[in-house]
Protein backbone atom coordinates (compact mmCIF):
# COMPACT_ATOMS: atom_id res chain seq x y z
CA UNK A 1 0.00 0.00 0.00
CA UNK A 2 1.46 4.07 -0.75
CA UNK A 3 -0.08 6.19 1.67
CA UNK A 4 0.51 10.00 1.02
CA UNK A 5 0.16 12.27 4.01
CA UNK A 6 -0.58 16.03 3.62
CA UNK A 7 1.19 18.47 6.58
CA UNK A 8 3.06 15.13 7.41
CA UNK A 9 6.09 17.58 8.89
CA UNK A 10 3.56 19.10 11.17
CA UNK A 11 2.27 17.77 14.19
CA UNK A 12 -0.12 15.32 13.76
CA UNK A 13 0.96 14.17 10.19
CA UNK A 14 4.31 13.59 11.61
CA UNK A 15 3.14 10.68 14.15
CA UNK A 16 0.82 9.66 11.61
CA UNK A 17 3.54 9.25 8.79
CA UNK A 18 5.81 7.56 11.69
CA UNK A 19 3.11 5.10 12.40
CA UNK A 20 2.47 3.97 8.82
CA UNK A 21 6.08 3.74 7.70
CA UNK A 22 6.14 1.47 10.92
CA UNK A 23 3.25 -0.74 9.23
CA UNK A 24 5.62 -0.64 6.21
CA UNK A 25 3.31 1.03 4.38
CA UNK A 26 5.04 3.06 1.92
CA UNK A 27 4.48 6.54 2.98
CA UNK A 28 4.96 9.93 0.88
CA UNK A 29 4.78 13.40 2.65
CA UNK A 30 3.63 16.79 1.28
CA UNK A 31 4.36 19.78 3.44
CA UNK A 32 5.87 23.48 2.82
CA UNK A 33 7.05 23.80 6.29
CA UNK A 34 4.54 26.65 6.98
CA UNK A 35 4.55 25.50 10.38
CA UNK A 36 6.24 22.17 10.26
CA UNK A 37 9.43 21.11 11.04
CA UNK A 38 11.26 18.47 8.49
CA UNK A 39 12.89 16.57 10.92
CA UNK A 40 9.97 14.99 12.10
CA UNK A 41 9.34 13.84 8.98
CA UNK A 42 10.08 9.91 9.82
CA UNK A 43 12.75 8.10 8.47
CA UNK A 44 11.34 5.59 5.81
CA UNK A 45 9.02 8.96 4.34
CA UNK A 46 9.36 10.32 1.25
CA UNK A 47 8.95 13.61 1.77
CA UNK A 48 8.46 16.50 -0.59
CA UNK A 49 8.31 20.06 -0.08
CA UNK A 50 5.57 21.20 -1.97
CA UNK A 51 2.35 23.63 -1.00
CA UNK A 52 -1.15 22.16 -1.67
CA UNK A 53 -2.56 24.73 -3.36
CA UNK A 54 0.60 23.94 -6.36
CA UNK A 55 0.26 22.40 -9.46
CA UNK A 56 3.15 20.60 -7.98
CA UNK A 57 1.40 18.75 -5.30
CA UNK A 58 -1.15 17.85 -8.18
CA UNK A 59 1.37 16.31 -10.20
CA UNK A 60 2.93 14.46 -7.33
CA UNK A 61 0.10 13.04 -6.54
CA UNK A 62 -1.14 11.88 -10.45
CA UNK A 63 2.48 10.51 -10.68
CA UNK A 64 2.57 8.63 -7.31
CA UNK A 65 -0.90 7.74 -7.59
CA UNK A 66 -1.16 6.50 -3.58
CA UNK A 67 -3.93 4.30 -2.55
CA UNK A 68 -4.80 6.71 -0.19
CA UNK A 69 -4.58 9.87 0.66
CA UNK A 70 -4.50 11.35 4.55
CA UNK A 71 -5.07 15.11 4.19
CA UNK A 72 -3.46 16.88 7.36
CA UNK A 73 -2.56 20.18 6.19
CA UNK A 74 -4.08 22.92 7.18
CA UNK A 75 -3.38 26.84 8.55
CA UNK A 76 -4.39 26.01 11.75
CA UNK A 77 -4.11 28.94 13.59
CA UNK A 78 -7.95 30.38 14.97
CA UNK A 79 -6.54 33.72 15.71
CA UNK A 80 -4.84 34.37 11.90
CA UNK A 81 -8.41 33.27 10.35
CA UNK A 82 -9.99 36.13 12.06
CA UNK A 83 -7.13 38.52 11.02
CA UNK A 84 -7.07 37.18 7.60
CA UNK A 85 -9.69 35.09 6.72
CA UNK A 86 -8.48 35.21 2.94
CA UNK A 87 -5.44 33.49 3.50
CA UNK A 88 -6.93 30.67 5.75
CA UNK A 89 -9.57 30.02 2.77
CA UNK A 90 -6.84 30.05 0.33
CA UNK A 91 -5.00 27.21 2.39
CA UNK A 92 -7.78 25.19 3.78
CA UNK A 93 -10.43 25.27 1.47
CA UNK A 94 -9.11 26.36 -1.87
CA UNK A 95 -5.76 23.77 -0.98
CA UNK A 96 -7.75 21.35 -0.31
CA UNK A 97 -10.03 21.16 -3.46
CA UNK A 98 -6.91 20.95 -5.15
CA UNK A 99 -6.11 18.07 -3.15
CA UNK A 100 -9.15 16.24 -3.95
CA UNK A 101 -9.14 16.98 -7.54
CA UNK A 102 -5.58 15.79 -7.78
CA UNK A 103 -6.91 12.39 -5.92
CA UNK A 104 -10.05 12.32 -8.01
CA UNK A 105 -7.79 12.20 -11.41
CA UNK A 106 -5.26 9.88 -9.95
CA UNK A 107 -8.25 7.39 -9.02
CA UNK A 108 -6.93 7.73 -5.22
CA UNK A 109 -8.92 5.04 -3.33
CA UNK A 110 -9.52 6.78 -0.47
CA UNK A 111 -9.20 10.42 1.03
CA UNK A 112 -9.31 10.61 5.40
CA UNK A 113 -9.58 13.97 6.01
CA UNK A 114 -8.74 15.85 8.94
CA UNK A 115 -11.36 18.10 10.27
CA UNK A 116 -11.91 19.73 13.58
CA UNK A 117 -14.72 19.83 16.57
CA UNK A 118 -14.38 24.19 15.36
CA UNK A 119 -16.84 22.92 12.78
CA UNK A 120 -19.35 23.36 15.55
CA UNK A 121 -18.99 26.83 16.96
CA UNK A 122 -20.40 27.55 20.20
CA UNK A 123 -23.45 25.05 20.72
CA UNK A 124 -24.01 25.36 24.10
CA UNK A 125 -24.16 21.19 24.25
CA UNK A 126 -23.01 19.19 27.15
CA UNK A 127 -21.25 16.56 24.80
CA UNK A 128 -21.93 17.07 20.98
CA UNK A 129 -22.86 13.95 18.91
CA UNK A 130 -21.99 13.94 14.58
CA UNK A 131 -25.70 15.11 14.03
CA UNK A 132 -25.64 18.57 15.48
CA UNK A 133 -25.29 21.38 13.34
CA UNK A 134 -22.19 23.13 12.23
CA UNK A 135 -22.52 26.39 12.88
CA UNK A 136 -18.81 27.82 13.13
CA UNK A 137 -18.04 31.30 14.83
CA UNK A 138 -14.46 31.57 13.32
CA UNK A 139 -13.17 31.58 9.64
CA UNK A 140 -11.20 28.58 10.77
CA UNK A 141 -14.32 26.80 11.48
CA UNK A 142 -15.93 27.59 8.57
CA UNK A 143 -12.42 26.51 6.26
CA UNK A 144 -12.33 23.12 8.39
CA UNK A 145 -16.28 22.50 7.32
CA UNK A 146 -16.21 23.46 3.45
CA UNK A 147 -13.95 20.84 2.84
CA UNK A 148 -16.54 18.35 4.04
CA UNK A 149 -18.38 19.18 1.61
CA UNK A 150 -16.45 19.15 -1.09
CA UNK A 151 -15.68 15.95 -0.22
CA UNK A 152 -19.36 14.61 -0.83
CA UNK A 153 -19.66 16.57 -3.93
CA UNK A 154 -16.76 14.79 -4.91
CA UNK A 155 -17.72 11.04 -4.06
CA UNK A 156 -20.91 12.52 -5.90
CA UNK A 157 -19.46 13.36 -9.39
CA UNK A 158 -16.43 11.37 -8.98
CA UNK A 159 -16.84 8.43 -6.93
CA UNK A 160 -14.16 9.36 -4.71
CA UNK A 161 -14.23 7.38 -1.29
CA UNK A 162 -13.75 9.29 1.90
CA UNK A 163 -13.83 9.55 5.86
CA UNK A 164 -13.79 12.54 7.91
CA UNK A 165 -12.53 12.59 11.37
CA UNK A 166 -13.77 15.83 13.17
CA UNK A 167 -10.75 16.00 15.94
CA UNK A 168 -11.74 17.62 19.62
CA UNK A 169 -8.79 19.19 20.72
CA UNK A 170 -5.27 17.13 20.21
CA UNK A 171 -2.27 17.37 22.30
CA UNK A 172 0.78 15.68 21.93
CA UNK A 173 4.56 15.77 21.58
CA UNK A 174 6.18 18.23 18.79
CA UNK A 175 3.04 20.21 19.18
CA UNK A 176 3.96 23.66 18.52
CA UNK A 177 2.97 26.54 21.01
CA UNK A 178 1.35 27.97 18.12
CA UNK A 179 -2.40 27.28 16.54
CA UNK A 180 -5.67 25.28 17.14
CA UNK A 181 -6.06 23.43 20.55
CA UNK A 182 -2.40 24.42 21.48
CA UNK A 183 -2.82 25.18 24.92
CA UNK A 184 -1.50 22.17 26.33
CA UNK A 185 1.94 23.01 23.98
CA UNK A 186 1.67 26.40 25.39
CA UNK A 187 1.67 26.16 29.00
CA UNK A 188 3.99 23.31 28.89
CA UNK A 189 6.35 25.73 27.11
CA UNK A 190 5.27 28.71 29.41
CA UNK A 191 6.34 26.07 32.13
CA UNK A 192 9.80 24.87 30.98
CA UNK A 193 10.98 28.75 30.49
CA UNK A 194 9.45 29.59 34.29
CA UNK A 195 7.02 32.12 32.80
CA UNK A 196 3.34 32.17 33.97
CA UNK A 197 0.10 30.55 32.38
CA UNK A 198 -2.22 32.84 30.74
CA UNK A 199 -5.50 31.70 30.81
CA UNK A 200 -8.05 33.99 29.13
CA UNK A 201 -11.66 34.15 30.82
CA UNK A 202 -12.08 32.57 34.25
CA UNK A 203 -10.66 29.11 33.67
CA UNK A 204 -14.05 27.09 33.49
CA UNK A 205 -14.45 26.88 30.03
CA UNK A 206 -13.53 23.09 28.42
CA UNK A 207 -12.19 21.40 25.72
CA UNK A 208 -12.18 17.41 25.23
CA UNK A 209 -8.36 16.81 25.02
CA UNK A 210 -7.31 13.72 23.26
CA UNK A 211 -4.23 12.24 22.62
CA UNK A 212 -2.17 12.52 19.31
CA UNK A 213 -1.37 8.94 19.45
CA UNK A 214 -4.95 8.04 19.72
CA UNK A 215 -5.73 10.39 16.50
CA UNK A 216 -3.11 8.34 14.61
CA UNK A 217 -5.08 5.02 15.38
CA UNK A 218 -8.31 6.85 14.68
CA UNK A 219 -6.86 7.37 11.13
CA UNK A 220 -5.52 3.87 10.89
CA UNK A 221 -9.26 3.06 11.42
CA UNK A 222 -10.41 4.95 8.69
CA UNK A 223 -8.14 2.71 6.27
CA UNK A 224 -10.75 -0.24 5.95
CA UNK A 225 -13.56 1.51 7.82
CA UNK A 226 -15.98 4.00 8.34
CA UNK A 227 -16.56 5.08 4.42
CA UNK A 228 -18.64 8.08 3.81
CA UNK A 229 -18.89 9.07 7.39
CA UNK A 230 -18.29 12.03 9.48
CA UNK A 231 -16.69 10.70 12.53
CA UNK A 232 -15.44 12.24 16.48
CA UNK A 233 -11.85 11.81 17.38
CA UNK A 234 -12.15 12.67 21.36
CA UNK A 235 -12.51 11.13 24.38
CA UNK A 236 -16.13 12.51 25.23
CA UNK A 237 -14.76 14.04 28.36
CA UNK A 238 -14.59 17.54 28.95
CA UNK A 239 -11.84 19.21 31.34
CA UNK A 240 -11.79 22.27 31.97
CA UNK A 241 -8.32 24.49 31.93
CA UNK A 242 -8.65 25.08 35.88
CA UNK A 243 -8.10 21.27 35.83
CA UNK A 244 -5.53 21.08 33.38
CA UNK A 245 -3.51 23.24 35.35
CA UNK A 246 -4.07 21.00 38.21
CA UNK A 247 -3.01 18.22 36.43
CA UNK A 248 0.36 20.13 35.63
CA UNK A 249 0.82 20.94 38.84
CA UNK A 250 1.03 17.18 39.68
CA UNK A 251 3.02 16.46 36.82
CA UNK A 252 5.43 19.09 37.61
CA UNK A 253 6.54 19.89 40.80
CA UNK A 254 8.45 23.43 40.48
CA UNK A 255 6.09 26.22 41.10
CA UNK A 256 4.64 28.27 38.31
CA UNK A 257 1.98 30.87 38.10
CA UNK A 258 -1.56 31.81 36.78
CA UNK A 259 -2.57 34.49 35.18
CA UNK A 260 -6.94 34.98 34.22
CA UNK A 261 -7.07 37.74 31.49
CA UNK A 262 -10.11 38.86 29.08
CA UNK A 263 -11.81 36.18 27.05
CA UNK A 264 -10.77 36.06 23.24
CA UNK A 265 -12.82 36.71 19.80
CA UNK A 266 -13.72 33.68 18.75
CA UNK A 267 -13.50 31.23 21.48
CA UNK A 268 -16.07 28.87 22.03
CA UNK A 269 -16.79 28.18 25.85
CA UNK A 270 -17.21 24.27 25.97
CA UNK A 271 -16.62 21.96 23.56
CA UNK A 272 -16.98 18.03 24.05
CA UNK A 273 -17.24 15.44 21.42
CA UNK A 274 -19.24 12.23 21.70
CA UNK A 275 -17.16 9.46 20.51
CA UNK A 276 -20.41 6.67 19.95
CA UNK A 277 -19.82 6.32 16.31
CA UNK A 278 -16.16 6.46 16.20
CA UNK A 279 -16.80 3.20 18.99
CA UNK A 280 -19.08 1.52 16.57
CA UNK A 281 -17.75 2.32 12.82
CA UNK A 282 -13.67 2.34 13.34
CA UNK A 283 -13.83 -0.24 16.11
CA UNK A 284 -11.49 2.73 17.87
CA UNK A 285 -11.27 4.21 21.69
CA UNK A 286 -9.12 6.22 22.86
CA UNK A 287 -6.11 4.55 25.31
CA UNK A 288 -5.07 7.60 26.88
CA UNK A 289 -7.14 9.45 29.29
CA UNK A 290 -5.69 13.55 29.71
CA UNK A 291 -3.62 12.68 33.02
CA UNK A 292 -1.41 9.63 31.01
CA UNK A 293 -0.83 11.68 27.59
CA UNK A 294 -0.14 14.62 29.83
CA UNK A 295 2.66 12.46 31.62
CA UNK A 296 4.03 11.33 28.75
CA UNK A 297 4.02 14.23 26.61
CA UNK A 298 6.11 16.27 29.18
CA UNK A 299 8.62 12.89 29.27
CA UNK A 300 9.04 12.78 25.61
CA UNK A 301 8.99 16.57 25.29
CA UNK A 302 12.12 16.53 28.18
CA UNK A 303 14.36 14.82 25.30
CA UNK A 304 13.81 17.40 21.78
CA UNK A 305 14.36 15.01 19.24
CA UNK A 306 11.14 12.70 19.55
N1 LIG B 1 -4.10 20.14 16.79
C1 LIG B 1 -5.39 20.09 17.02
O1 LIG B 1 -5.84 20.19 18.16
C2 LIG B 1 -6.36 19.90 15.89
C3 LIG B 1 -7.72 19.84 16.22
C4 LIG B 1 -8.65 19.66 15.19
C5 LIG B 1 -8.21 19.51 13.89
N2 LIG B 1 -6.89 19.60 13.61
C6 LIG B 1 -6.47 19.45 12.21
O2 LIG B 1 -5.43 18.49 12.15
C7 LIG B 1 -4.54 18.80 11.08
C8 LIG B 1 -3.11 18.82 11.58
O3 LIG B 1 -2.97 19.85 12.55
P1 LIG B 1 -1.69 19.99 13.49
O4 LIG B 1 -2.17 20.36 14.83
O5 LIG B 1 -0.80 18.82 13.30
O6 LIG B 1 -1.02 21.31 12.88
P2 LIG B 1 0.47 21.58 12.35
O7 LIG B 1 0.54 23.05 12.05
O8 LIG B 1 1.48 21.01 13.26
O9 LIG B 1 0.50 20.74 11.01
C9 LIG B 1 0.04 21.25 9.78
C10 LIG B 1 1.11 20.95 8.77
O10 LIG B 1 0.63 21.39 7.49
C11 LIG B 1 1.69 22.07 6.84
N3 LIG B 1 1.09 23.02 5.91
C12 LIG B 1 0.37 24.13 6.21
N4 LIG B 1 0.00 24.75 5.09
C13 LIG B 1 0.49 24.03 4.06
C14 LIG B 1 0.43 24.17 2.66
N5 LIG B 1 -0.17 25.23 2.08
N6 LIG B 1 1.05 23.24 1.88
C15 LIG B 1 1.69 22.18 2.46
N7 LIG B 1 1.78 22.00 3.79
C16 LIG B 1 1.18 22.92 4.58
C17 LIG B 1 2.47 22.76 7.95
O11 LIG B 1 3.80 23.09 7.57
C18 LIG B 1 2.42 21.70 9.04
O12 LIG B 1 3.51 20.82 8.94
C19 LIG B 1 -5.02 20.14 10.52
O13 LIG B 1 -5.81 19.87 9.38
C20 LIG B 1 -5.88 20.70 11.63
O14 LIG B 1 -6.88 21.58 11.12
C21 LIG B 1 -5.95 19.79 14.58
Amino acid sequence: MKALVTGGAGFIGSHLAEALAAKGITVHVIDNLSTGNSQYVPDGAIWHQVDIISKEAEQLILRERPDIVFHQAAQVDVQRSVADPGYDASINIAGTANILQACAKASVKKVVYASSCAVYGDLNVSLIDENHPAQPISFYGISKWAPELYLQVFHQLYGLKYTILRYANVYGPRQTPKGEGGVVAIFFDRIKRGLPLNIFGDGEQTRDFVYVKDVVSANLAAIERGDRQIIHVGTSVPTSINELVFMLRKIHHEKFSVVYTHERAGDIKHSCLNHAKAVSLLNWKPLYDLFQGLYETYQLSKDESV
